[in-house]
């Protein structure tokens, strides 16, 4: 059923987080013992200190599955009361199906539609742009996007340069209809990709271009960074990705209550803070305790936010992601929980 107002579908809403990590900590100590690499220069050069790894029977879609399930309990939420399930992920289990179908499946959203959407550490932020959109033109009521990334199966655990970098994780948020009178919800986006850059980070082998059934070199098989040009580009596009979005809103830097950031790199954030002039007790980071989970760690930062209280109702609350394609994002949302 397509929720309306005045006839029309509700604005949409921030109404729920939720998130899951698995139990295994990989310390930078355990990455000394793996790669020619030490504490200090993983601390000092990304600001990450350890991070998760999924079981070895762990697929993404079992993360997926209990983030989702900590997302509709935080909503008070039945699962067949979701229309739409959204999952954006660049590690799914499979190439197809889609982790969504399977994760609607096992929570039970038997009235869903459900896909993967492939926009790497943006996919977040896509992924609230699509539920937005779905619910304000009223095909969908209660969107569920669940970011959700097992890396720890994707990369060289021999390649001291991005082995150190990620972790696994799922996490996501409920986009419900709200008030259609608000000024608040979801208030803005702001989506690019540059595909010019789009070998610049890329998983080489596996897809129609380079197929899995035809030889490849082992390091194939694997995340592929060139950690230089992705620091450069993200450092840009974060702050022009922001400034055009707000300078479109018309609201300035100093309205927002809180900041959260693709948790990629601690220096990247920095920069980015710093270009946008807001201040550090405003910014919300947890890039030590779980290295970059990609898709998910926005929604792993939002909903450790409201734990800890820095995301209380009523937050003007600002996201800005990049990642691989190369695409970025961002948008302005006022935090309206149940
Ligand atoms: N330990 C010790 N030394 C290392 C390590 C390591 N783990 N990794 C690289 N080095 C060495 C390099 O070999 C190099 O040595 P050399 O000078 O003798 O050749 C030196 O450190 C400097 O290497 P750089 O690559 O210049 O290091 P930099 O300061 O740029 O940091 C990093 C590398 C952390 C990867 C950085 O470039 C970065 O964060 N880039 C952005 C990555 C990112 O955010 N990716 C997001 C992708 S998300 C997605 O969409 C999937």
């Amino acid at each position: 059923m397509i929720a309306a107002r005045n006839g029309r579908p509700g604005r949409a809403r921030l109404a729920a987080l939720g998130a899951y990590v698995p139990d295994r900590v990989v310390t930078n100590a355990d990455m000394e013992r793996q790669v020619d690499t030490t504490d200090e220069w993983i601390v000092t050069r990304t600001g990450i200190r350890e991070r998760r790894y999924a079981a070895p029977e762990q697929a993404t879609s079992d993360l997926a599955v209990l983030a989702a399930g900590d997302v509709l309990r935080s909503a008070g939420l039945d699962a067949a009361d979701v229309d739409l399930v959204i999952v954006p992920t660049c590690t799914p289990d499979h190439l197809f199906p889609s982790v969504a179908a399977m994760t609607a499946h096992r929570i039970g959203a038997v009235n869903a539609g459900a896909y993967d959407l492939q926009a790497a550490c943006s996919g977040f932020i896509y992924g609230l742009a699509q539920a937005t959109a779905l619910v304000e033109s009223g095909l969908a009521r209660n969107a569920l996007v669940v970011g959700a990334e097992v890396f720890s199966k994707m990369v060289d655990h021999t390649d001291r340069s991005t082995c150190i970098l990620f972790g696994d994780a799922a996490a996501g948020a409920l986009v419900t209809s709200g008030d259609p009178e608000t000024t608040g919800g979801f208030m803005g986006f702001e989506l690019g990709a540059d595909g010019s850059q789009a070998m610049e980070l890329c998983m080489p082998v596996g897809g129609t271009r380079h197929p899995a059934s035809r030889p490849f070199a082992p390091e194939e098989a694997f995340l592929r960074m060139n950690g230089r040009e992705v620091y450069r580009f993200a450092t840009r596009v974060m702050e022009e990705s922001v400034v055009r979005l707000l300078t479109r809103l018309e609201v300035g830097i100093e309205d927002v209550d809180l900041l959260v950031a693709h948790q990629a790199n601690q220096r990247i954030i920095d920069s980015a803070v710093k270009r946008l002039g807001i201040d550090t007790s405003r910014v919300f980071n947890n890039l030590e305790r779980y290295g970059n989970t990609s898709a998910a760690s926005i929604p792993l930062a939002l909903t450790e936010a409201r734990d800890a209280g820095a995301l209380r109702p009523g937050a003007l609350v600002l996201l800005v992601g990049f990642g691989a394609g190369l695409t970025w994002a961002s948008c302005l949302v006022r935090y309206e929980p149940e």
